[in-house]
C-alpha cells in the first residue's frame, strides 16, 4: 500500500473482518472454523488485503460466540485448536497477509477458572477481587447495587448463591451474565493480560483488536446512571459505565508490552464521540488506532457523510494518528440494508465503498460486504444472540448480520459446510450472490470490489490524512485524497463530472454523468 514514507504497514491498510464461526466450515460441524479460513485465502489474496482481523478463537463456551473467553491463552476446538490457527498463521504471512486477533479484557467467561474460583469462595476472598462483587441494596440485599444495565437488555448485576447455599452477592456484567467484568483495580487483571499479549505476540500474531477498549475502568463508588433507559447497544458520552479515564493507565500498560513488538498493531473499538476523548486514546503511549464508527452511523445524505468523515479525521489529527474507516461488523446491519436494502441499498453500499475506500487511513471491511450481502430476517426460533432472550424477545439481536458466507453452488450451505444445517439458516436467494457466481459475472459486487481495491492500491498516493473538499452540489460529496477526486451522488438526478481521468464508477454513468446513488473516482495528477 501507498503511504507516507516511514508509515507502519496499518497505516494505510486493508482489514477484512473474518467473523470465523461464518466464513468456511471445513470439518462438517456447520460452524466455520481456522482450517475453513486457510482453505479460502486466495479468495482475500486477489481481493487484495493486508491484514485478516478474526473475531475471538479462544476456548469459549459461546454464550456471546467467543466475546465470552474461558481460557485467554488457548483457541477452541470448535475453532480448530492452537494447531489450526498456526496453520492460518503460516499460510497467511506466506502470501502477505497479516493476521490480528480479537482480545477481550473486558470481562470473561463465567466459566473462567477465576471466576469458577470466585463463585466457590466467600465474600471478600481474593478470587472475588479479581471481578467486581457488591452487596445488594435493600433488607435481605435483593435489589442490585445500581441501577446500571446491560447493554444486551436487563440489569447489569446478577445474584449468586453462596457457597453455604443463601442468597448471595452480585457481580456485574455490563453484557451477558454470562460476562462478568474483571475488576481493574487489581494488579492480576494486568499482569493475566500480559502472559496473553506475549502468548500470542510470540506465536506470530500481528496484533490486536481491543475489545469494548473504552470500558474496563469503573468509576470509583460505581454510580448511577443518569440515562438506564438509553436504548440497547448505543452508548452516551456521559455513560457513567464506559470511558472512565482510568482506562487510559491500562492502555499504557498495554502499549508498553506492545512496544517490545514493534511489527504489531492494536486497534481499540472505542464508543466515544467527542473527538477529545475519541483521540485520548490514541496518544503515543496508548493505542495505534481506535474504530470510529461514525460512518457506521451515518445516514445516505451528504451533509450527514461529509460530516461523519470530518470528524473522524479530526478525531484522528488531534492525535495524529491514522484514522479508520469502516462500513460494517458483525454487531451492526449490514450496510446493503441500513441504506434501503434491494437494489437501491446495494447502489448505495457500492458507493459508500468507493467513499470509504479514497480516504486516507486503514480500512476494515466485513466479510460478505465485498458480496453485497444484506441483512437476513431470521425466524425467532433460529436466534441466538444473547441480546434475544436478554430483551424479553423485544430486540433481535446480531444474528441477521452474522449468517454464513455463501461460496458456490445453487443451494444452501453454498459450500460454506458439507453440512446442510448451519449454525444459522442460509436464505436460498443467495445462490445469485455466492462467490463463484459473482466471479463468473464482471458486473459483480465481487468483481467491482477487486477493481476498486486494485485502484486505490495503485492510484492513491497517500501522503498525509488530509482531504481537500469540493462544493459541487448540495445532495453531492466531493472530496480530493491521495491525487484521486471522489464524487458521490446522493440526490435524485444527475450529476455532470468534473474534468480529469475516469477511473472507475460504481454504476454505470447516464449520458456521461454520474447516476443518483452512485460514486466515481477520477484521476486529478
Ligand atoms: C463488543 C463486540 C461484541 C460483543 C461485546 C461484548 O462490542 O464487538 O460483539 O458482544 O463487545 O464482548
Amino acid at each position: 500500500m501507498t503511504h507516507a514514507a516511514g508509515a507502519p504497514w496499518w497505516a494505510n491498510a486493508i482489514f477484512y473482518q473474518v467473523y470465523p464461526r461464518s466464513f468456511a466450515d471445513s470439518n462438517g460441524d456447520g460452524v466455520g472454523d481456522l482450517d475453513g479460513v486457510s482453505a479460502h485465502l486466495d479468495h482475500l489474496s486477489q481481493l487484495g488485503i493486508d491484514a485478516i482481523w478474526l473475531n475471538p478463537v479462544m476456548v469459549s463456551p459461546m454464550a456471546d460466540h467467543g466475546y465470552d473467553v474461558a481460557d485467554p491463552r488457548d483457541v477452541d476446538p470448535l475453532f480448530g485448536g492452537l494447531v489450526a490457527l498456526d496453520r492460518l498463521i503460516a499460510e497467511a504471512h506466506a502470501r502477505d497477509i497479516r493476521i490480528t486477533m480479537d482480545l477481550v479484557p473486558n470481562h470473561t467467561s463465567s466459566a473462567h477458572a477465576w471466576f469458577q474460583a470466585a463463585l466457590a469462595t466467600a465474600p471478600g476472598s481474593a478470587a472475588r477481587q479479581r471481578y467486581i462483587f457488591r452487596d445488594g441494596l435493600g433488607p435481605d440485599g435483593e435489589i442490585p447495587p445500581n441501577n446500571w444495565v446491560s447493554v444486551f437488555g436487563g440489569p447489569a448485576w446478577t445474584r449468586i448463591t453462596e457457597p453455604d447455599g443463601t442468597p448471595g452477592q452480585w457481580y456485574l456484567h455490563l453484557f451477558d451474565a454470562e460476562q462478568p467484568d474483571i475488576n481493574w483495580d487489581n494488579p492480576e487483571a494486568f499482569e493475566d493480560l500480559e502472559k496473553t499479549l506475549r502468548f500470542w505476540l510470540d506465536r506470530g500474531v500481528d496484533g490486536f483488536r481491543i475489545d469494548v477498549a473504552h470500558g474496563m475502568a469503573k468509576p470509583p463508588g460505581l454510580p448511577d446512571m443518569a440515562n438506564p433507559d438509553i436504548e440497547m447497544l448505543t452508548l452516551d458520552d456521559d455513560d457513567p459505565r464506559f470511558n472512565h479515564d482510568g482506562v487510559h493507565a491500562i492502555h499504557r500498560g498495554i502499549r508498553s508490552v506492545l512496544d517490545d513488538y514493534p511489527h504489531a498493531v492494536t486497534i481499540g473499538e472505542i464508543w466515544v464521540f467527542e473527538n477529545e476523548d475519541f483521540a485520548k486514546y490514541l496518544r503515543p503511549d496508548e493505542l495505534h488506532m481506535g474504530f470510529n464508527f461514525r460512518l457506521v452511523r451515518a445516514e445516505f445524505d451528504a451533509t450527514d457523510i461529509r460530516e461523519a468523515i470530518e470528524n473522524a479525521l479530526a478525531a484522528a489529527s488531534l492525535a495524529d494518528a491514522s484514522p479508520t474507516w469502516t462500513l460494517s461488523n458483525h454487531d451492526v446491519e449490514r450496510e446493503v440494508t441500513r441504506y434501503g436494502d434491494g437494489a437501491t441499498g446495494l447502489a448505495r453500499a457500492r458507493a459508500m465503498a468507493m467513499v470509504m475506500l479514497a480516504l486516507p487511513g486503514a480500512m476494515f471491511l466485513y466479510n460478505g460486504e465485498e458480496l453485497g450481502l444484506p441483512n437476513v430476517d431470521l425466524p425467532d426460533e433460529v436466534l441466538q444472540d444473547p441480546v434475544w432472550e436478554r430483551s424479553g424477545h423485544t430486540e433481535r439481536g446480531r444474528d441477521g448480520c452474522r449468517v454464513p458466507m455463501p461460496w458456490t453452488g445453487d443451494a444452501p450451505p453454498f459450500g460454506f459446510s458439507s453440512n446442510p444445517d448451519t449454525w444459522l439458516p442460509m436464505p436460498a436467494a443467495w445462490a445469485s450472490l455466492t462467490v463463484e457466481r459473482q466471479l463468473a459475472d464482471p458486473d459483480s459486487t465481487l468483481a467491482f470490489f477487486r477493481t476498486i481495491l486494485q485502484l486505490r492500491r495503485r492510484r492513491f498516493h497517500f501522503t498525509d490524512y488530509d482531504v481537500e473538499w469540493l462544493q459541487l452540489r448540495d445532495d453531492a460529496v466531493a472530496f480530493l485524497s491521495g491525487g484521486v477526486l471522489c464524487v458521490l451522488n446522493t440526490g435524485s438526478t444527475a450529476l455532470p463530472l468534473p474534468p480529469g481521468e475516469f477511473l472507475t464508477a460504481s454504476a454505470p454513468l447516464v449520458g456521461g454523468e454520474l447516476a443518483p446513488d452512485s460514486a466515481a473516482w477520477i484521476a486529478t495528477d
